[in-house]
This record gives structure tokens, sequence and C-alpha cells, in this order.
């Protein structure tokens, strides 16, 4: 059983707060991701669930077990980091094994629980090998191997991926999923990209200067994102904002008068594939992408910036005018003085 909570943690660097008032639980088995831009604390979190870094307030439960004092090495974890090294005079095999050779495991446990990570992560073949023989891809799984090899409770793994090329992200990506599902690990794993946390996670965390704005599935944060940060940081395009004025429960875009859940001033947030096209507000064009699958448009309505997903047969002329039309349900209203969602 290898729940995570965090309680109520809050971290000062001298002048610096990097975290603030964070509330988390992670349930046993979940991968929940931690998401947010450069410098929000995602690290500092990481680092202060396993016990690398002292939190100012606060605690951190693993399996309802307070281990706010234990060192990292008593928590029942173990860490892949960015710059993950593998350690270059071992081979694959000794790399794997390391963990468990520093609990002092005998050579029968070793051998069986090795051969398994090696299997989760297809290095089988390169286990008599030096990490120098090895291409990156390889060498990151024989990382995140080590981490699994000693079968912990907690994975906690820090931009894993981030070193590796586009293609590699990707394939690594899916197959972490696979494996980290099959082993049941309980698993943070903190990614500054959307997509990766989209695509991996059970659970997102959505961290935004030092405070978490959002916990959900990648559905619902995407559907519906509790602030105009979490609107704007998740998905590409990021969801499109207009400023509206609402009286009477209508708010008017273009002409378009669309009912409104609120009175006053209010922002109207609609993600770029949620536009039907033909009929609507006008869109002046600025730029058509063609992108194979649809045809991104950026353009004005009514001066604001918008990004529009039309379909790939529709690439309209720099200057040309396209009406559109926000879907019904699919428009996500925020107060603007709190940039927070209006519940409907
Ligand atoms: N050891 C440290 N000393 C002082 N400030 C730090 C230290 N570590 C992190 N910070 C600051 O805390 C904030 C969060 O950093 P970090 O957790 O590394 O962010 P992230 O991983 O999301 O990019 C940043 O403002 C960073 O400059
Ligand atoms: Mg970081």
């Amino acid at each position: 059983m290898s729940e995570i909570r965090i309680e109520g943690i809050r971290k000062a660097f001298g002048p610096v707060v990097a975290l603030e008032k964070v509330e988390l639980t992670v349930p046993d088995g979940e991968f929940l991701a931690l998401l947010g831009p450069s410098g929000c604390g995602k690290t500092t979190l990481l680092r202060i669930i396993a016990g690398l870094e002292t939190q100012t307030e606060g605690r951190v439960l693993i399996g309802g077990r307070d281990v706010s004092a234990l060192p990292p090495r008593k928590r029942g974890l173990a860490m892949v980091f960015q710059n993950y090294a593998v350690f270059p005079h071992m081979t694959v095999r000794e790399n794997v094994a390391f963990g468990l050779r520093m609990q002092g495991a005998d050579k029968a446990r070793i051998d069986r629980q090795v051969e398994r990570a090696a299997a989760l992560l297809h290095i089988e073949p390169y286990l008599a090998r030096y990490p120098g023989q090895l291409s990156g891809g390889q060498r990151q799984r024989v990382a995140v191997a080590r981490a699994l090899a000693v079968e912990p409770g907690v994975l906690l793994m820090d931009e894993p991926l981030s070193n590796l090329d586009a293609l590699l992200r990707l394939e690594m990506r899916a197959e972490l999923k696979a494996v980290l599902r099959e082993a049941g690990t309980t698993t943070v794993y903190v990614t500054h990209d959307q997509t990766e946390a989209m695509g991996l996670a059970d659970r997102i965390a959505v961290l935004h200067a030092g405070k978490i704005e959002q916990i959900d599935t990648p559905a619902k944060l995407y559907r519906h994102p509790q602030t105009m940060f979490v609107g704007g940081f998740v998905g590409a395009p990021p969801m499109n904002f207009f400023v509206l004025q609402s009286s009477g429960w209508v708010a008017r875009l273009e002409g378009l008068s669309l009912a409104c859940p609120a009175e006053g001033e209010v922002v109207l947030g609609v993600r770029g594939e949620d536009f039907e096209i033909g009929e609507g507000a006008a869109l002046v064009v600025m730029v058509a992408e063609p992108m194979g699958s649809h045809t991104l448009i950026t353009g004005t309505i009514a001066g604001v910036r918008t990004r529009v997903v039309a379909p790939a047969e529709m690439v309209p002329a720099a200057g040309s005018t396209v009406l559109v039309r926000p879907m019904p349900g699919r428009m996500v209203w925020m107060d603007k003085a709190s940039g927070r969602a209006i519940a409907a």
C-alpha cells in the first residue's frame, strides 16, 4: 500500500516561496503527472517527497506513515531524474542490480528482479553491455529499469524523457505507461510538457507559481479547466479567451448572442476545435497552416487573436474572412476578476 499524502506543504528558499499550501493525495497505484511551467516548483515538490529537500511546513505520508523526518533511503521509493546517471563503468546488468545490491538483497532475488525489470523494459539483449555501447533511448530504459528493479512502492520521475529526441520520447512514453501499469507502481511524474502529461497520467496536478491550480483526469482538465491558467496551459493550441460583457444572461461576441451563466464582465474560453465553421462571428484570417489532419487558422475575432482548428481541405487566404461559432456545450465561462470558472 503506497498512497502518497502531501499535507500543507510550504517551501521557502530564503525570500523565495517555491511552494504554498500544497495538498495532494496520490492513491496507491495511480500515475499522477505534476505539470507546470519552468520554475513553478515541480522539482522542489518531488525532492520533498523523496526526502532530498526539507519542507518549511507540512508533512509527507507514504503508505499512511509520516516519512517527513526519514532520509530518502528509508522512504521506500525510487527515483529517475532528467540527467539520469547510469554508471559507465558497470554493465547494464550491474547498473540494474545496483539498488538491490545496496539493499543487501541476496543473489537469487537480485537475479530474479533484474530479469523482470529488464524484460519489462526490453533490455535483456544488452545486459552484458556497457552504457557506452547503447543509444540514448536504451540508456534511458536502463535508468528506468534500475529504479523499477527494487520494486518500489513509489516511483518519482523528474522530466525523465526530456533529453531524448521527439520520436524516441513518443516511443518511451508509450512503453513507460504500459510498464508502470503492469507493475502497479504509485508514480509521480514531473513534466512541463502538457501532451506528455495528458498521454501518460491517470490524473494531472497543474502547478502554477507554487500552488496547485487543479487536479483532475486529463479529460476533465481539458474539457473543464477550473482557471484561465489551466485552460491556457493544457491543450494545443491553447484555449482562446474573449473578454465579454454579459447583461440579461447574454454575452455578445461580434454579433453573436451567447447564453451566459453570469452577469457583468466575463471571460469566454473556447478551444480551437470547438468552433462550428460556416456561420457566426467573423474571423479575419492572418495565417492558415495546413497540418495534414487539419488546418490551423490564426486570425482575429473583434480584434482578439484566435486560433481555430478547421478541416484539412479548408485553407483560407490571409486577409479573408471565415465565419465561426462556438459550439454549444463547449464554452467555458470564467469570472474576469478571479480568473476562475463559473459554475454553470
Ligand atoms: N536550492 C534552491 N535555492 C533557492 N531557490 C531555489 C532552489 N531550488 C529551487 N529554487 C527556486 O524555487 C522555485 C521552484 O523551482 P523548481 O522546483 O526547480 O521549479 P521547476 O522544477 O518547476 O522548474 C524557482 O523559483 C527556483 O528558482
Ligand atoms: Mg524542474
